[in-house]
Parts: structure tokens; C-alpha cells; sequence
């Protein structure tokens, strides 16, 4: 039973088992071949499964499909009720539907939609839709990265953080807005994305805690790390490249 003998010692065996496996297989594939009954053999029923197009005959379910955790584990939308739903493949997408999914928002400020936040009810955003994953206080990270607790600018050895790394709060906006929660994106309203990006900001002191965020005021934010991004397409970077 050491664990250096083990797997020497059970090689015999696992032929014996694979040879098995392969006769099994055979037998369920003659089985098939001949329209024979299935005997309620569980390999037989498999290998039905995959050799036709519908999974049985009488249109139930195959035994052993995955049922996966019931719904009420997950806070996102069924298939075309989100607030991004793309309608249904090959429909032509509608107005409100490309209106939905057009939401992006740059440096500057342009797409920012209206509405505010204050650091306050971003702690609860924050509590109810992130923590789970990022950690009670953004410093632990889990599922997800840490989102707080480095000073910016980042340099090599530095954590990233909001505060350490990212060169634009809009940006951080628009990620968050898109991309969170990571299980139910595009559920928060925009004033819980303001309001959870002014309550980060002012984790890591980059505001004070009683700005209220809105698409006049994010703009305003300067980012620590701005200045280790910049902008050189094409020709300002690399001169000696023709
Ligand atoms: C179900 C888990 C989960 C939840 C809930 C969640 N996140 Fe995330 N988050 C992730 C994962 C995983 C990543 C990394 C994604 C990647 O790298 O593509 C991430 C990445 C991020 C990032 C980018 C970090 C960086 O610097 O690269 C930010 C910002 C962020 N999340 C904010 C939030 C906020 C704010 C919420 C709540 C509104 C939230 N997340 C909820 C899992 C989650």
C-alpha cells in the first residue's frame, strides 16, 4: 500500500480493466448494429447516446445528464431576458438591443451614462455584489484578484490594484459596468457602478469619502499610474522602425 508500489503494482490490473472496458464497448456497439434492445447496461445506453442523433427514442432525457446546480444558485438572466439579451440568432438585432450593448466609455469621459454614486452606497454594492469573490474588504481577493490596498504607481513587485495600476477611472467604469459581477454582468444599474467605483477609489484614497460620482465629476479623477501609460501609435514609439 506505499505509494511507491502502488502504481507498479496495479499496472496488471489496469490492463485487465481496460481490456474489459473495450469488450464492453464492443458489445454495446454489436447491440446498437443490430437494433438489439437495450438491456439496461449502462455502457449500452452511452453508447447509443453518442452513435445517433437523438440522444433516446422516446425523447426523455438520457440518464446521468448533468443537471448542474438549480437556478436559484445563480443571479444571472435566463437567455434573452437580460438587459443585454442579443434577441434571438439570426433576428435582426433591434435598436434597443444594440443600444444595450453599446456602452462603452473612454478616457475623457464620452459614454458615461447619466446618474451618480457616493462612496456610502457603494459599500453596500460593494458587500452584496462583490465581496463574495474579491474579498469582505477588496484587500483579500479570492475567485477574483484583490481590488485594493497598493499605492499607485505600480511597479514591478507592487500588487495591482485599482489604485496601483489602472491609468483611467473611466476605464474602471466601463469594466465593471461590462464585465461584473463576473456570474451576472450588465446587472447593476449605473448608479450602483458609480457608487462602487467611487466606494474603490476611495478605498485606496484616491478620493475623499464624501465625493459623489457622476459623469462630470469621474472624469476629474486622476489615476496614480496615468502617467506609465501613453499613447504612441504608430509613429511616436518607434522612429528607428520604418
Ligand atoms: C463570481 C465572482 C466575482 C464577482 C461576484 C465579482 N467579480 Fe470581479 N472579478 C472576478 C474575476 C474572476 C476577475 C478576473 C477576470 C479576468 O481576469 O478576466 C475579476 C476582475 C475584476 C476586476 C479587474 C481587476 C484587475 O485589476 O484586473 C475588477 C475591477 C472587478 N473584478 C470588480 C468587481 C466588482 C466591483 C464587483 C461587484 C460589483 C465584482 N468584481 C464582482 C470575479 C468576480
Amino acid at each position: 500500500m506505499t505509494s511507491r508500489r502502488g502504481p507498479l503494482a496495479d499496472t496488471g490490473s489496469q490492463l485487465v480493466r481496460w481490456l474489459m472496458l473495450g469488450g464492453l464497448a464492443l458489445f454495446a456497439l454489436a447491440l446498437v448494429a443490430c437494433d438489439g434492445d437495450d438491456d439496461g447496461d449502462g455502457t449500452a445506453t452511452a453508447t447509443q447516446a453518442t452513435a445517433s442523433p437523438t440522444p433516446t427514442e422516446d425523447g426523455e432525457d438520457p440518464e446521468g445528464t448533468p443537471a448542474g446546480p438549480g437556478p436559484e444558485a445563480f443571479t444571472t438572466p435566463a437567455p434573452g431576458e437580460g438587459p443585454r439579451s442579443g434577441g434571438e440568432i439570426g433576428e435582426p438585432a433591434s435598436e434597443d438591443v444594440i443600444a444595450a450593448l453599446d456602452i462603452d466609455v473612454v478616457p475623457g469621459g464620452a459614454g458615461l451614462p447619466d446618474g451618480s454614486g457616493t462612496v456610502a452606497a457603494g459599500s453596500d454594492v460593494y458587500a452584496t455584489n462583490c465581496a463574495r469573490c474579491h474579498g469582505a474588504t477588496g484587500t483579500e481577493g479570492g475567485i477574483g484578484p484583490r481590488l485594493v490596498g497598493e499605492e499607485g504607481p505600480w511597479e514591478p513587485g507592487k500588487a495591482i490594484t485599482i489604485g496601483s495600476y489602472w491609468p483611467y477611472a473611466e476605464t474602471v467604469y466601463d469594466y465593471i459596468r461590462r464585465a461584473m459581477p463576473f456570474d451576472a454582468p450588465g446587472s447593476l444599474s449605473d448608479d450602483e457602478v458609480y457608487a462602487v467605483v467611487a466606494w474603490l477609489l476611495a478605498e485606496e484614497g484616491i478620493i475623499e469619502d464624501d465625493v459623489e460620482l457622476n459623469a462630470e465629476t469621474l472624469p476629474q479623477v486622476r489615476m496614480p499610474n496615468r502617467e506609465s501609460f501613453f499613447a504612441c501609435w504608430p509613429e511616436e514609439c518607434r522612429p528607428d522602425v520604418p
